[in-house]
């Protein structure tokens, strides 16, 4: 039986349904940076994350944060979407 972490399936990104699970697997095949985990999985990406995402941001800071904890590496936790850039 597989070890699964309690938050091995739940979604991270709800503009592209991506889940935990699914990031994970991308950083560690090798996508350890945002731009590469956005391209390997189509997390962070969307543009509906207000009206998608529960938290009612977008699911940036959470992929980055998934980021560090698989790699240790702290990466550029800027965000450039709409919902995120400062007005
Ligand atoms: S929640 Fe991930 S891009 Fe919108």
């Amino acid at each position: 039986m597989p070890i699964m972490s309690k938050h091995s399936s739940s979604l991270v990104c709800y503009c592209g349904r991506v889940s935990r699970e699914r990031i994970v697997k991308a950083i560690r095949a090798g996508a350890t940076t945002l731009k590469k985990v956005q391209a390997a999985t189509g997390a962070g990406v969307g543009d509906r994350c207000m009206e998608l995402n529960p938290k009612g941001t977008c699911c940036i800071p959470d992929i980055v944060a998934i980021i560090k904890e698989e790699t240790g590496t702290k990466q550029a936790e800027g965000c450039s979407c709409p919902h995120c850039r400062p007005k």
